[in-house]
């Protein structure tokens, strides 16, 4: 099952890109606007990118009241990203959502002030405003995931979403002064999939909850290899900015991967770099595979 990484797609001016994924997962969206932070907000780095962009988004008034409406018409299964300044702030946004896929916690954005709650006090929160389900986005930079992990699924996650972006610097290279406006931003892109593939391997043998797993995902075999180390699902963020194609050709790319190694379908891999795993999270109707979306678009 493949997704679009939160705030890498604007599905409504790529119709074509977001019709392409399984699920379109949208900006992450906050009780009121913001506008964001100030310009420079994006900056290349060698093997990678950092954005400070700080949740813009339209606020969920009007998010509810325009934006999902039209984002139904796509025909899409929609997940919303929903995020906040405090338990409160998430668990009314999830009140409010009906006819969604999903919801997708951001408990992890690194350009915005986090919520003084704990992750697994805001998805308790979420937990009891809403019976859709519930993925709790993780950050890489938590010292023992798997603990993060078990804690949001006790409060009641369905699921986890790995990784979002670290926090990194660059600096312009004449000055050597910040790249972006507001110094630091958060690094995603190639860089990132050890990170993923290390977060994602972490979860999986802590919890028995489907991953989406995410981070410099640029082919199919990077995707196979997160799917190896125990996800369920993946989506793709910066590689959309420089080939918004990507989907298409790594469905292609996945299943080439697929068929070479005499495996019936990706979700055959799941789980195969633990060999303790490989068993018990591999065997097809597994719970742990079910990702809402368009299911029969699991394969390749
Ligand atoms: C420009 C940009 C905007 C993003 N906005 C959000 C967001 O609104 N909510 C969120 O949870 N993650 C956001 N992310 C993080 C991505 O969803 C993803 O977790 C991260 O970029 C790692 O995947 P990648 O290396 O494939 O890009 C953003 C990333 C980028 C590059």
């Amino acid at each position: 099952m493949l997704l679009n990484a939160s705030g890498c797609l604007d599905a409504l001016t790529a119709q074509d890109v977001a019709r392409s994924l399984d699920a379109f997962v949208t900006k992450t969206i906050t009780p009121v606007p913001r506008e964001g932070n100030p310009a420079v907000r994006i900056a290349e780095t060698d093997a990678g990118m950092l954005n400070s962009i700080g949740l813009a988004n339209p606020g969920r008034e009007r998010f509810l009241g325009e934006t999902l409406p039209t984002l139904r018409t796509l025909g899409v299964p929609l997940w919303v990203s929903v995020g906040g300044f405090s338990a409160a702030d998430y668990a009314e946004t999830c009140a409010a959502l009906d006819g969604v896929a999903a919801i997708e916690l951001n408990l992890s954005c690194p350009n915005v002030d986090e919520a003084p709650e704990s992750a697994a006090a805001i998805v308790a929160a979420c937990r009891a405003a809403t019976t859709l389900p519930l993925y709790a986005k993780l950050s890489p930079a938590a010292w023992d995931l798997g603990e993060a992990a078990r804690a949001v699924e006790a409060a009641g996650a369905d699921g986890i979403s790995l990784v979002n972006t670290l926090r990194g610097l660059a600096l312009d290279e004449r000055t050597l002064r910040p790249k972006l406006a507001r110094g630091t931003g958060g690094y995603s892109g190639p860089a990132l999939k050890p990170v993923a593939l290390a977060a994602v391997y972490a979860c999986a043998a802590a919890v028995e909850l489907p991953i989406v797993g995410m981070g410099g995902v640029r082919s199919g075999l990077d995707a196979l290899e997160l799917i190896a180390a125990g996800a369920s699902a993946v989506a793709l963020g910066t590689i959309l900015f420089s080939d918004p194609a990507a989907p298409a050709r790594i469905r292609v790319e996945l299943a080439a991967e697929v068929a070479g190694r005499g495996l019936a379908e990706p979700l055959a891999a799941r789980g195969m770099a633990h060999s303790s795993l490989q068993t018990s999270v591999s065997q097809p109707g597994n719970s742990m595979q079910k990702v809402p979306g368009n299911g029969d678009k699991v394969t390749a």
